[in-house]
């Protein structure tokens, strides 16, 4: 970084946007393969909080692809790039007093482990959408996997590219087997649990 860049305090601080919104801002960093239904539980979860009077906003990794993102490919120095502008863009919105939900394959734990070390402790929560290969191959909601499979798709997830599954998740959903509300609840139980949500 250049040394003549000099940082500017806000005035107006997180804790006065956490005060008038009257909840906390955090990230809810959703993980897992592609078709795991990581975006279809962002977005539910979303509605959730937004029904108890939450500010919220999803990222979605197709939707951020087409344009913050639109830039980056699938090699792994790209989504490495791809995850820390995510990261970046969601420690802005806890800045900003949010609820950030974001639904990106984000397939490698240095990544994840880099956005975790951007926040304060307790400020990412990290939910791994469990879902075997079998499952999201079988949904194949893009079409994507045949593609890959029949090698039109280079550095697939899963496929020709690698997935590590989080090794200390704080939630952990089994979105291949268990339903969309278990799922969603699972995430609202947790987040009340830790006092984060209104009252
Ligand atoms: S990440 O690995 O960098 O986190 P991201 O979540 O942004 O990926 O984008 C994943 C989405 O891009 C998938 O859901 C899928 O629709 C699409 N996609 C296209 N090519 C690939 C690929 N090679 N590997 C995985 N997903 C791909």
């Amino acid at each position: 970084m250049d040394k003549n860049i000099v940082w500017h305090n806000a005035v107006v601080k997180r804790e006065d946007r956490e005060k008038l919104n009257g909840h906390k801002s955090f990230i809810l960093w959703f993980t897992g393969l592609s078709g795991a239904g990581k975006s279809t539980l962002a977005h539910r979860v979303e509605e959730m909080l937004f029904e108890l009077g939450c500010r919220t906003f999803v990222f979605d990794g197709d939707n951020i692809r087409h344009g913050l993102c639109s830039d980056l490919g699938f090699g792994s120095e790209h989504r490495q790039e791809n995850i820390r502008r995510v990261g970046e863009l969601s420690k802005l919105f806890v800045e900003a007093g949010m609820i950030a939900l974001t639904a990106f394959i984000s397939p490698f734990r240095s990544d994840r482990a880099l956005v975790r070390s951007l926040v304060a402790p307790g400020d990412f929560i990290e939910i791994y959408c469990n879902a075997p290969i079998t499952v999201c191959e079988d949904r194949d909601v893009k079409g994507l996997y045949k593609k890959a499979r029949d090698g039109q798709i280079a550095d697939f997830t899963g496929i020709t590219s690698p997935y590590e599954a989080p090794e200390n998740p704080e939630i952990s959903v089994n979105t291949g087997t268990d339903s969309l509300e278990n799922c969603a609840a699972a995430v609202i139980q947790y987040l009340r649990d830790q006092g984060k949500l209104p009252s």
